[in-house]
């Protein structure tokens, strides 16, 4: 079977990627999610963090809205400055060079792929984050068949804390045979 299209920037960023020897980039099943939970708040803050070398965010620009805007960032400055330029033509796009908790200065957000900062060493802060019926996306969990979840031996604590917390609707959904997303929503 052919493989469905990517769209151009999405296809141009993993060029980037590839010529920059950046190898963590979102699959394109999690960038389909990225796009859709952009696309579903036309006219909201999309942030990302841990820009990478844009391919998430270029799947979340495929589904970003005329009236929304997407502020994304990444620590390592070659990077930040290669996808700055990638995106320097829509005034929609903000990248920013420099630590996930710049963040903050766009807060709250309506969408957040939290992808590089905060996911692991500040839970709360990135829930802290989110619009009252804010999504949070977060990718690279192992689907486990386990309650509690369980990773690497041990109860996934981190995995657990997204799932149960309680200002969010949470789930996991499988993207591929060994790979999960937590997507979330924050309560009202
Ligand atoms: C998994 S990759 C991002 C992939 C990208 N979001 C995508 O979907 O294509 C994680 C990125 O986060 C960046 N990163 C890690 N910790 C960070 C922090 N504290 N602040 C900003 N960026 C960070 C890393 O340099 C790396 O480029």
């Amino acid at each position: 079977m052919a493989e469905r299209a990517v769209p151009p920037r999405v296809a141009a960023a993993e060029g980037l990627a590839a010529e920059a020897g950046f190898a963590y980039s979102c699959t394109p099943e999690v960038g389909r999610l990225l796009a859709l939970t952009a696309a579903s708040k036309p006219a909201g803050t999309v942030a990302e963090s841990g820009t990478g070398a844009g391919v998430g965010t270029a799947w979340l620009h495929s589904g970003l809205g005329a009236g929304a805007r997407l502020v994304t960032v990444e620590r390592d400055e070659a990077l930040a400055r290669r996808v700055a330029g990638a995106f320097a033509d829509d005034e929609r796009v903000h990248v920013l060079a420099g630590d996930w908790r710049l963040l903050e200065a766009h807060a709250p957000f309506d969408v957040f792929f939290c992808d590089g900062g905060g996911k692991r060493d500040d839970p709360e802060r990135v829930v802290g984050l989110l619009a009252p019926g804010g999504i949070l996306v977060l990718d690279d969990f192992t689907p486990s068949p386990d309650w509690p979840p369980r990773f690497d031996g041990g109860v996934d604590e981190l995995r657990l804390r997204y799932l149960t917390h309680p200002a969010l609707h949470a789930t996991e959904i499988r993207t591929a045979p060994t790979a999960s997303v937590i997507v979330a929503v924050r309560r009202s």
